[in-house]
Protein backbone atom coordinates (compact mmCIF):
# COMPACT_ATOMS: atom_id res chain seq x y z
CA UNK A 1 0.00 0.00 0.00
CA UNK A 2 2.94 2.29 0.19
CA UNK A 3 3.66 2.17 -3.75
CA UNK A 4 3.25 5.69 -5.28
CA UNK A 5 -0.13 6.47 -6.57
CA UNK A 6 -1.07 9.69 -8.64
CA UNK A 7 -4.55 10.70 -8.27
CA UNK A 8 -5.28 13.02 -11.04
CA UNK A 9 -8.17 15.87 -9.81
CA UNK A 10 -10.63 16.54 -11.96
CA UNK A 11 -11.25 20.15 -10.91
CA UNK A 12 -8.68 20.66 -13.76
CA UNK A 13 -10.55 18.37 -16.21
CA UNK A 14 -12.89 20.16 -18.82
CA UNK A 15 -16.14 20.30 -17.14
CA UNK A 16 -18.07 19.63 -20.50
CA UNK A 17 -16.52 16.63 -21.00
CA UNK A 18 -15.78 14.49 -17.58
CA UNK A 19 -16.41 11.27 -19.25
CA UNK A 20 -14.11 11.38 -22.19
CA UNK A 21 -11.56 13.00 -19.75
CA UNK A 22 -11.37 10.73 -17.26
CA UNK A 23 -11.09 8.05 -19.43
CA UNK A 24 -7.97 9.90 -21.37
CA UNK A 25 -6.39 10.38 -18.01
CA UNK A 26 -6.63 6.79 -16.67
CA UNK A 27 -5.68 5.97 -20.19
CA UNK A 28 -2.58 8.02 -19.50
CA UNK A 29 -1.27 6.61 -16.69
CA UNK A 30 -3.68 7.59 -13.53
CA UNK A 31 -4.02 5.49 -10.83
CA UNK A 32 -7.49 6.75 -8.21
CA UNK A 33 -9.53 9.65 -10.05
CA UNK A 34 -10.31 12.68 -7.30
CA UNK A 35 -12.82 14.15 -6.95
CA UNK A 36 -13.58 17.57 -5.45
CA UNK A 37 -17.28 17.93 -4.01
CA UNK A 38 -17.45 21.79 -2.36
CA UNK A 39 -20.46 22.88 -1.01
CA UNK A 40 -20.01 27.06 -1.06
CA UNK A 41 -20.12 26.62 2.87
CA UNK A 42 -17.24 25.03 4.14
CA UNK A 43 -15.03 26.29 1.28
CA UNK A 44 -15.91 29.28 -0.98
CA UNK A 45 -16.33 27.10 -4.07
CA UNK A 46 -19.17 24.87 -5.15
CA UNK A 47 -18.77 21.50 -7.65
CA UNK A 48 -20.08 18.14 -7.67
CA UNK A 49 -23.44 16.74 -6.60
CA UNK A 50 -24.20 13.23 -6.14
CA UNK A 51 -26.23 12.58 -9.38
CA UNK A 52 -22.95 14.19 -11.21
CA UNK A 53 -20.88 11.64 -9.63
CA UNK A 54 -22.98 8.85 -10.25
CA UNK A 55 -22.93 9.71 -13.92
CA UNK A 56 -19.06 10.23 -14.18
CA UNK A 57 -18.75 6.82 -11.68
CA UNK A 58 -19.58 5.02 -15.46
CA UNK A 59 -16.53 6.40 -17.15
CA UNK A 60 -13.96 5.44 -14.08
CA UNK A 61 -12.54 1.90 -14.45
CA UNK A 62 -10.09 2.81 -11.13
CA UNK A 63 -10.75 3.60 -7.58
CA UNK A 64 -13.10 7.06 -7.40
CA UNK A 65 -11.94 8.76 -4.58
CA UNK A 66 -14.37 11.43 -3.09
CA UNK A 67 -13.10 14.86 -1.40
CA UNK A 68 -16.16 15.94 0.59
CA UNK A 69 -15.23 19.96 1.45
CA UNK A 70 -18.67 20.07 3.34
CA UNK A 71 -20.08 21.02 6.19
CA UNK A 72 -22.49 19.58 8.01
CA UNK A 73 -21.28 15.94 6.08
CA UNK A 74 -23.29 12.88 7.76
CA UNK A 75 -26.53 13.60 5.59
CA UNK A 76 -24.68 13.50 2.59
CA UNK A 77 -22.81 10.40 3.15
CA UNK A 78 -25.35 7.68 2.00
CA UNK A 79 -25.78 9.67 -1.11
CA UNK A 80 -22.42 10.04 -2.56
CA UNK A 81 -21.79 6.50 -1.41
CA UNK A 82 -24.36 5.14 -3.54
CA UNK A 83 -23.13 7.27 -6.70
CA UNK A 84 -20.17 4.70 -6.40
CA UNK A 85 -17.88 6.58 -4.29
CA UNK A 86 -14.86 4.01 -2.94
CA UNK A 87 -13.16 6.16 -0.56
CA UNK A 88 -14.78 8.75 0.71
CA UNK A 89 -13.10 11.92 3.03
CA UNK A 90 -14.59 13.97 5.31
CA UNK A 91 -12.30 17.11 6.32
CA UNK A 92 -11.54 16.79 10.64
CA UNK A 93 -12.60 20.59 9.95
CA UNK A 94 -16.05 20.06 9.07
CA UNK A 95 -17.09 18.54 12.46
CA UNK A 96 -18.98 18.42 14.90
CA UNK A 97 -18.23 14.75 14.80
CA UNK A 98 -15.62 13.36 13.31
CA UNK A 99 -15.63 10.00 14.81
CA UNK A 100 -19.56 9.37 14.23
CA UNK A 101 -18.87 10.81 10.41
CA UNK A 102 -16.16 8.13 9.66
CA UNK A 103 -18.29 5.12 11.28
CA UNK A 104 -21.08 6.03 9.03
CA UNK A 105 -18.55 5.92 5.63
CA UNK A 106 -17.60 2.98 6.62
CA UNK A 107 -20.94 1.84 7.30
CA UNK A 108 -22.06 2.90 4.07
CA UNK A 109 -19.33 0.55 2.42
CA UNK A 110 -16.62 3.00 1.81
CA UNK A 111 -13.00 3.14 2.84
CA UNK A 112 -12.74 6.22 5.37
CA UNK A 113 -10.80 8.92 4.91
CA UNK A 114 -10.02 11.75 7.14
CA UNK A 115 -8.45 15.32 5.64
CA UNK A 116 -6.93 18.15 7.35
CA UNK A 117 -6.77 21.81 6.40
CA UNK A 118 -3.23 22.95 6.42
CA UNK A 119 -3.59 25.13 9.85
CA UNK A 120 -5.15 21.92 11.66
CA UNK A 121 -2.45 20.19 13.58
CA UNK A 122 -1.74 16.52 12.79
CA UNK A 123 -2.59 15.65 16.33
CA UNK A 124 -5.95 16.47 15.54
CA UNK A 125 -6.56 12.68 13.74
CA UNK A 126 -4.96 10.61 16.90
CA UNK A 127 -8.07 9.25 18.48
CA UNK A 128 -9.51 8.79 14.33
CA UNK A 129 -6.66 6.15 13.20
CA UNK A 130 -7.68 3.32 14.28
CA UNK A 131 -10.97 3.39 12.01
CA UNK A 132 -9.39 5.03 9.00
CA UNK A 133 -7.93 3.95 5.62
CA UNK A 134 -6.53 7.10 4.28
CA UNK A 135 -5.59 10.57 6.00
CA UNK A 136 -4.93 13.70 3.67
CA UNK A 137 -3.26 16.03 4.31
CA UNK A 138 -4.03 19.47 2.36
CA UNK A 139 -1.07 21.05 1.21
CA UNK A 140 -3.36 24.39 -0.27
CA UNK A 141 -6.16 25.88 1.91
CA UNK A 142 -9.21 23.62 0.17
CA UNK A 143 -11.69 25.19 -2.45
CA UNK A 144 -9.48 25.99 -6.14
CA UNK A 145 -7.31 24.14 -7.70
CA UNK A 146 -3.92 25.60 -9.05
CA UNK A 147 -2.59 27.12 -5.52
CA UNK A 148 0.88 27.50 -4.24
CA UNK A 149 2.03 24.40 -2.34
CA UNK A 150 2.60 25.36 1.37
CA UNK A 151 5.64 24.01 2.64
CA UNK A 152 5.20 24.14 6.04
CA UNK A 153 3.09 20.95 5.39
CA UNK A 154 6.10 18.43 4.85
CA UNK A 155 6.76 18.21 8.69
CA UNK A 156 3.36 17.56 9.46
CA UNK A 157 3.62 14.17 7.05
CA UNK A 158 6.61 13.19 8.66
CA UNK A 159 4.75 13.46 11.61
CA UNK A 160 1.83 11.79 10.74
CA UNK A 161 3.63 9.20 8.78
CA UNK A 162 5.40 7.80 12.66
CA UNK A 163 2.01 8.10 14.34
CA UNK A 164 0.58 5.48 11.67
CA UNK A 165 3.76 3.14 12.22
CA UNK A 166 2.96 -0.34 10.80
CA UNK A 167 -1.07 0.44 9.85
CA UNK A 168 -2.47 -0.53 6.44
CA UNK A 169 -3.16 4.08 6.03
CA UNK A 170 -2.74 5.77 2.76
CA UNK A 171 -1.20 9.31 3.25
CA UNK A 172 -2.51 11.26 0.23
CA UNK A 173 -1.18 14.69 -0.67
CA UNK A 174 -3.55 17.33 -2.25
CA UNK A 175 -2.63 20.91 -3.45
CA UNK A 176 0.44 21.95 -5.05
CA UNK A 177 1.87 18.82 -6.13
CA UNK A 178 3.75 19.13 -8.71
CA UNK A 179 7.26 17.48 -9.68
CA UNK A 180 9.24 20.38 -7.79
CA UNK A 181 6.51 19.39 -4.39
CA UNK A 182 6.22 16.03 -4.56
CA UNK A 183 9.02 14.49 -3.82
CA UNK A 184 9.37 16.72 -1.24
CA UNK A 185 6.40 14.90 0.63
CA UNK A 186 7.16 11.50 -0.98
CA UNK A 187 10.43 11.49 1.40
CA UNK A 188 8.21 12.58 4.05
CA UNK A 189 5.95 9.10 3.93
CA UNK A 190 2.99 10.62 1.58
CA UNK A 191 2.01 7.19 -0.84
CA UNK A 192 -1.11 9.25 -2.59
CA UNK A 193 -0.41 12.04 -4.44
CA UNK A 194 -3.39 14.21 -5.82
CA UNK A 195 -2.44 16.17 -8.69
CA UNK A 196 -5.00 18.67 -10.67
CA UNK A 197 -3.28 21.48 -12.99
CA UNK A 198 -0.26 19.81 -12.86
CA UNK A 199 -1.29 16.69 -14.65
CA UNK A 200 -3.73 18.35 -17.34
CA UNK A 201 -2.22 21.23 -18.27
CA UNK A 202 -1.39 21.34 -21.63
CA UNK A 203 -3.43 18.39 -22.85
CA UNK A 204 -7.01 17.85 -23.65
CA UNK A 205 -9.54 14.79 -25.00
CA UNK A 206 -8.31 15.32 -28.43
CA UNK A 207 -4.45 15.91 -27.32
CA UNK A 208 -4.22 13.86 -24.13
CA UNK A 209 -0.74 12.69 -24.49
CA UNK A 210 0.32 15.85 -22.14
CA UNK A 211 -1.34 14.00 -19.14
CA UNK A 212 1.03 10.68 -19.35
CA UNK A 213 3.56 12.75 -20.03
CA UNK A 214 2.62 14.62 -16.88
CA UNK A 215 2.15 12.07 -14.21
CA UNK A 216 5.57 10.28 -15.96
CA UNK A 217 7.57 13.78 -14.71
CA UNK A 218 5.73 13.38 -11.08
CA UNK A 219 6.85 9.47 -10.89
CA UNK A 220 10.09 10.13 -12.34
CA UNK A 221 11.14 13.10 -9.93
CA UNK A 222 9.84 10.77 -6.90
CA UNK A 223 11.87 8.00 -8.01
CA UNK A 224 15.17 10.26 -7.71
C1 LIG B 1 -8.41 21.86 -3.60
C2 LIG B 1 -8.69 20.45 -4.07
C3 LIG B 1 -7.59 19.84 -4.83
C4 LIG B 1 -7.25 20.56 -6.11
C5 LIG B 1 -5.80 20.36 -6.40
O1 LIG B 1 -9.44 22.27 -2.79
O2 LIG B 1 -8.97 19.62 -2.95
O3 LIG B 1 -7.85 18.47 -5.09
O4 LIG B 1 -7.99 20.12 -7.22
O5 LIG B 1 -5.44 21.14 -7.50
P1 LIG B 1 -3.91 21.47 -7.79
O6 LIG B 1 -3.22 20.16 -8.00
O7 LIG B 1 -3.99 22.29 -9.05
O8 LIG B 1 -3.39 22.22 -6.61
ZN1 LIG C 1 -9.11 17.38 -3.26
Amino acid sequence: SRALKIAPSILSADFANFGAEIEAVEAQGADWIHVDVMDGHFVPNLTFGPPLCAGIRKHIGTVMDVHLMISPVDAYIEAYAAAGADILTAHVEAGPHSHRTLQAIRGAGCKAGVALNPGTPVEAVDYLLDMVDLVCVMTVNPGFGGQKFIHSQIDKVRRLRAMIGDRPIHIEIDGGVTPETAPLVRAAGADVLVAGSAVFKGGSVANPGPYGDNIRAIRTACDT
